[in-house]
């Protein structure tokens, strides 16, 4: 490849801290390198027109206040796999060679995919079918991702969890109440499990340790014993209940998402310890902060090796951060398995050396 290329770049799956950052951070290093960086909107949905949606960014579009906001300027969307596009009337429909025929008419040489595990095994599909020079960035306020052990925009989710439950505090301990708290984390308990950690929390419930209501209400009847009339419990929204279901929020249109656990647990907790609960859901909160400095760092050094990528002609890649290092692993390997919360590892340990109760004992 000749210099001077074109790339594209969108962001996909659910929004989080730090997308605008890592946008900024491509245009920078491309611009500086002589490309052209066409921003595509509403992540494959974009490539899918004809004309594609996509427009030309500039470094000036960045540096005031869109490097330091929440969300994306390119828009995105969780349900839009071209492969079963949804149809207001009838099946889902594949769009695949839509997606591939509006990467070849806007002439791209690369692509620049930001997503989740979700999102990035479908651009990983798109690639493979049509010919697409692709490289990866993860996000995901979950931090699921497999092999990086950081995806954007999970360290301002875990920040804003922690600023939550340190406004929890004063209030719960005044009114002497349980105060829960759910937050977001798709089948992972990384949002629960270190938030609480750092804010604090007498509970901690997260979807790969199984609970027992009965050791909850144990660990808060101690605590009253001892004079602590307050209780903090954080549970991760893919906790199941007690059953082992877990809780599902219907959308009208027809769509779910996790959600609800916190307040059937706000039940439980309120039938059998006769405390006063009180039930707070971050939920979409925790998406739409202003990226901390962690994440701006992450997505500078994100976008930069995927840039180096590119250059260098290594497609079909995942830029990861490992052993304080930015590295790049193919995405078959990133999205083989989702990086749950180790549940023999430092974190949990740390947890359950600190009195925290997980609800299995
Ligand atoms: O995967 C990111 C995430 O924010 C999850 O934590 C949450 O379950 C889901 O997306 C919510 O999705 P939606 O934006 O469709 O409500």
């Amino acid at each position: 490849m000749a210099d001077g290329k074109r790339i594209g770049i969108l962001t996909s799956g659910g929004d989080c801290a730090g997308l605008n950052a890592v946008l900024r951070a491509v245009v920078r290093d491309a611009s500086g390198r002589g490309w052209t960086v066409l921003g595509i909107e509403h992540g494959t949905q974009g490539l899918m027109e004809s004309p594609p949606r996509a427009h030309v960014l500039e470094n000036n579009d960045f540096d005031g206040t869109i490097m330091r906001q929440g969300g994306t300027i390119l828009g995105s969307s969780n349900y839009g796999n071209p492969f079963a596009f949804p149809q207001l009337d009838g099946p889902d429909l594949d769009r695949s060679d839509d997606v591939i025929a509006g990467y070849k008419a806007l002439r791209l040489d690369a692509l620049i995919g930001i997503g989740g595990d979700g999102s990035i095994a479908i651009l990983n599909k798109l690639a493979q079918k049509g010919g697409l020079n692709l490289v990866c960035i993860p996000k995901t306020i979950d931090n699921d991702v497999g092999v990086t052990e950081v995806s954007l925009g999970y360290d301002t989710a875990v920040q804003v969890a922690t600023d939550a439950l340190d406004m929890l505090q004063p209030t719960a301990a005044s009114h002497d109440r349980v105060m829960i708290l759910e937050v977001m984390g798709r089948d992972a308990g990384h949002i629960a499990l270190v938030a609480g950690i750092a804010g604090g929390a007498d509970v901690i419930l997260i979807p790969e340790i199984p609970y027992r209501i009965a050791n909850i209400v144990t660990k808060i009847r101690n605590l009253q014993a001892s004079g602590r009339r307050f209780a903090l419990v954080v549970v991760a929204e893919a906790v199941p209940n007690e059953a082992g279901n877990k809780i599902v929020q219907k959308y009208a249109g027809g769509r779910s998402a996790y959600g609800g656990i916190g307040h059937l647990l706000g039940d439980r907790l309120a039938e059998t310890t006769r405390a006063e609960v009180r039930v707070t859901v971050l939920g979409h909160v925790l998406r739409g902060a202003a990226p901390d400095a962690r994440d701006r760092l992450m997505a500078n050094i994100f976008g930069v090796h995927a840039v180096d990528l590119i250059a260098e002609e290594k497609f079909g890649r995942m830029v990861a951060w490992r052993d304080r290092q930015a590295v790049d692993i193919p995405i078959e390997e990133a999205v083989a398995e989702p990086a749950l919360v180790d549940v023999n590892g430092p974190v949990v340990r740390t947890a359950r050396q600190l009195g925290i109760c997980l609800g299995d004992e």
